[in-house]
């Protein structure tokens, strides 16, 4: 049975945590169903994790579909998130076609990063679209620039407080805190009725979400926020240092990889090529 936003939400309710990863292919996607992951965020993180772009701000939502129809084959358990990509929401018009685009693909709810200003396009993809939509605010990747702690001073921690809580007003049914500090993600929490899924926000919101390539060990960067359960990047290089050994010293394939020709065809293809280089004069 898929997870749905009740689902999700009795979580927070009965104060069981809410695991969120991102997940950006089919494989990924369903070895992350069978290891009981909660949510299976489509993040716009797909540009830098993925795609080998320097900014998320270069995610297109083409980019997004390709990926998120991948995952959402693959999801058959886990609810699917989907990012709405930067410039993908400038209007609330433009944003809701985007979001239904996202829905036929197969997501069950899409992302949005934006504080107490944009609220009124969630509310239009809430009233208009019936569309599940999770807010993001702290630091906004699409928004922001260079990766730094959000309301660190008390009216910024405010701001923070004040635009979780119109993102509730507006209709949303869970929001992201990303790299705030732990109280205040703790004080937003309470303060709400939606699950907190936290990044780099501490131990106290309803649920976390980390990015599965910064958890396997395959990005080349490791941040504070995050904690390498793997070493897939090692593992990988190996086998392919290896893989590439063994082709050039004639060690690969072996006698266990080759298929064979039966005695009597074989018997017959080498009559047929003698006969033809006869006939061929060489
Ligand atoms: O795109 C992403 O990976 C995200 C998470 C960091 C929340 O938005």
């Amino acid at each position: 049975m898929k997870i749905s936003v009740s689902d999700i939400q009795k979580k927070k309710t009965n104060n069981e945590p809410i695991v969120m990863l991102t997940s950006y292919d089919y494989p990924t996607a369903v070895l992350e169903d069978a290891c009981g992951i909660d949510i299976q965020l489509v993040g716009d993180s797909l540009g830098t994790n993925i795609l080998g772009y320097t900014d998320v701000s270069e995610v297109t939502v083409d980019d997004m579909r390709h990926h998120l129809r991948a995952v959402a084959r693959g999801a058959a358990h886990s609810f699917v998130l989907c990012d709405m990509p930067y410039h993908s929401f400038q209007s609330s018009g433009q944003a809701l076609i985007t979001a239904q685009q996202f829905i036929h693909d197969g997501a069950d709810g899409i992302k949005i990063e934006g504080e107490k200003g944009g609220t009124e396009i969630i509310k239009y993809l809430v009233e208009q679209g019936s569309i599940p939509v999770c807010g993001h605010i702290g630091y906004k990747p699409q928004f922001d620039g260079h990766a730094r702690i959000q309301g660190k001073d008390a009216p910024r921690a405010i701001e923070l407080c004040e635009s979780a809580l119109a993102i509730q007003r507006a209709g949303a049914f869970m929001i992201v805190l990303e790299l705030i500090p732990e109280l205040l993600a703790r004080e937003i929490t309470n303060l709400l009725r939606i699950p907190t899924i936290g990044i780099g926000a501490g131990r106290y919101c309803s649920g976390q979400v980390q990015v599965v390539n910064d958890i396997s060990g395959m990005s080349s960067r490791t941040f504070r926020h995050s904690k390498e359960y793997a070493g897939l990047r090692t593992v990988l290089n190996d086998a392919v240092t290896l893989y590439a050994d063994e082709v050039r010293q004639k060690a690969f394939p072996t006698e266990k990889n080759v298929s064979r020709l039966p005695e009597e065809a074989f018997a017959e293809v080498s009559a047929w090529l003698v006969n033809r280089r006869t006939s061929n004069g060489i």
